[in-house]
């Protein structure tokens, strides 16, 4: 089974950015740990900071993977291009994000992945990947 996280913009300063709102460990430690928990998945992980290499990875690994969990960032609220490209795609995307975005400001509340994703996983932390990991695992199985 072939799943892909993918992270846009500013997940890359996970453990040093508003720690308060997004925890404070990196995502590379996190990612580790779910790799050796999860070993027997084929897990990647992608984070870019450009919209445009978000798209270009989504297009890449959408005819091919088994899931996409994804999480834009800010590209959520304003990206039609991305919203577009999980049209595109066959496989199936879980839209996540760390913080509760419905508890934050109401341009959070807005959100182009949502009407095209499979489900949305919001407000658990690091946990939201893994809740939508296991829901490809599960699903996988069933
Ligand atoms: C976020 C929420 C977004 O509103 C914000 O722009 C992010 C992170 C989250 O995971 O909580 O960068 O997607």
């Amino acid at each position: 089974m072939k799943i892909i996280i993918i992270n846009g913009p500013n997940l890359n300063l996970l453990g040093k950015r508003e720690p308060g709102i997004y925890g404070n460990f990196t995502f590379e430690e996190f990612f580790k740990e779910l790799q050796h928990k999860y070993f027997n998945i084929e897990l990647q992980y992608f984070q870019s900071n450009i919209e445009g290499d978000l798209i270009d990875k989504i297009q890449e690994t959408g005819f091919t993977f088994d899931g996409i969990i994804l999480n834009a960032a800010a590209y959520t609220h304003t990206s039609v291009g991305i919203g577009d490209a999980i049209k595109a795609i066959q496989t199936p995307v879980i839209e996540v994000h760390i913080s509760n975005v419905y508890q934050r400001e109401s341009f959070r509340h807005q959100s182009f992945i949502s009407p095209n994703a499979k489900g949305i996983i919001v407000g658990f932390g690091l946990q939201s990947y893994e809740l939508a990991l296991l829901s490809f695992i599960k699903n996988n199985s069933l």
